[in-house]
Parts: C-alpha cells; sequence; structure tokens
C-alpha cells in the first residue's frame, strides 16, 4: 500500500526482548498490517467519498493501518481504538509518520454503549471464536444506532457471513504469508 507508510516489526526490531521485560505483552498483532486491514484500507483509499467528512472509528486499530487510510481519504475526524497499549502507541506513531491526525484510545468498547461516530471501520477482527461472537452483537448495535458498519476481512472462519454483504473484493498479502502471496479478501457491510 503505496500511500501508507508503518513502522513494522522485523528479525532486528527487539520484539522479543521487549515481551520479557513486559510480563503484560500480548500477541504483537499491531507490528503488522493483516489481510482484512489491508483490504478495508484499500477500499477507502480508492473511495474516499466513503469517509469524506465523517467520524469514523477504527475498532482493533492495531498499527492503526485502516484509521490511517480513513484520515488520507478525508474523514472529519478519526478514532482508533484498541485493548492493547502497544497497538495504541504503534498507531500514534503511525500516524505521525504519515502527517495525519487520530486519535487513539485504549480499551474494549464492545461491552459499551455504541460510540457517537457516523462511521465503524472493523479490519480483521474476526479470527477468534469468542471475539467474533461479542463484535458481532456489538456491531449490531451500532448498525440499530445508526452507525454505518465497514469490516474487512480474509474470509476467515469466525466471520459471520450470513449477516454480510459484499461490498468490494481485493487480494491481500495476510499476516503470515510468504513474500508475494496473495489471497482473497473482502470488504463487507453489515446488513440492518
Ligand atoms: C488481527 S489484528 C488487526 C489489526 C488491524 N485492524 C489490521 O487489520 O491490520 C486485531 C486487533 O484487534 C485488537 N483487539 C482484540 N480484541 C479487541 C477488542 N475487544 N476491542 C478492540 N480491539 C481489540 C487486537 O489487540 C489487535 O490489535
Amino acid at each position: 500500500m503505496p500511500e501508507i507508510r508503518l513502522h513494522r516489526a522485523g528479525p532486528r526490531s527487539g520484539l522479543m526482548r521487549l515481551a520479557e521485560a513486559d510480563p503484560d505483552f500480548g500477541s504483537p498483532y499491531w507490528a503488522r498490517p493483516w489481510g482484512g486491514g489491508l483490504a478495508l484500507a484499500r477500499h477507502v483509499l480508492d473511495h474516499p467519498g466513503v469517509v469524506a467528512g465523517k467520524t469514523v472509528l477504527d475498532l482493533g486499530a492495531g498499527s492503526g493501518l485502516v484509521a490511517i487510510a480513513a484520515a488520507l481519504a478525508g474523514a472529519g475526524a478519526v478514532r482508533a481504538a484498541d485493548v492493547d497499549p502497544y497497538a495504541v502507541a504503534a498507531t500514534r506513531l503511525n500516524a505521525a509518520a504519515n502527517g495525519v491526525a487520530v486519535e487513539a484510545v485504549q480499551g474494549d468498547l464492545t461491552a459499551g454503549a455504541p460510540p457517537e461516530v457516523a462511521l465503524m471501520l472493523v479490519g480483521d477482527l474476526f479470527y477468534d471464536a469468542d471475539l467474533a461472537a461479542r463484535v458481532t452483537v456489538f456491531l449490531e448495535r451500532c448498525v440499530a444506532a445508526g452507525i454505518e458498519v465497514l469490516i474487512g476481512d480474509p474470509w476467515r472462519a469466525f466471520l459471520p457471513t450470513g449477516r454480510l454483504r459484499v461490498v468490494a473484493e481485493y487480494p491481500v498479502a495476510d499476516f503470515g504469508d510468504p513474500d508475494g502471496a496473495a489471497r482473497a479478501a473482502a470488504v463487507f457491510a453489515l446488513k440492518a
């Protein structure tokens, strides 16, 4: 994705040292872009009208890839939320590297009321059964509250496909795929 610069982990990044020093260190999902986020970011950059002027929330932001795409595409205001404090730090660093304003916050919004945003962007948050079930219930509450929801995902097993409508499809390089590999991913709208 040539429009966006991301700090990414490599063999010499020292993530293992960080993990050994911090007992709360989780999985560094924030250290690479994921297939779902890549599809959604590509869609937003290619169709800026999707976000133009809107208040947008990137749920499960990781590196902040999708939030940054929304800001570059002309969103009115961009928030990013993640449960992992390292993801919040990564999102702030990556937003600065791209010269865009993203308000990054730590926390699990899925237990609370729908946030005051017009559009929710969700990149690759259906990789675990329990999480997928919780996120689906939350997003359905958001849609009922009038929030538009777009999901980017490489057709992972726990995606609630029966509740989704495919908006666009993109080939993506997913986390862990060999260099040069591409797999199908899609952008989905959550049906009302
Ligand atoms: C697979 S990564 C995707 C990151 C990014 N959206 C992308 O596509 O590159 C999933 C992210 O969701 C975060 N996450 C997991 N559960 C969450 C929750 N309940 N609320 C917010 N973020 C969550 C993880 O910490 C992780 O950063």
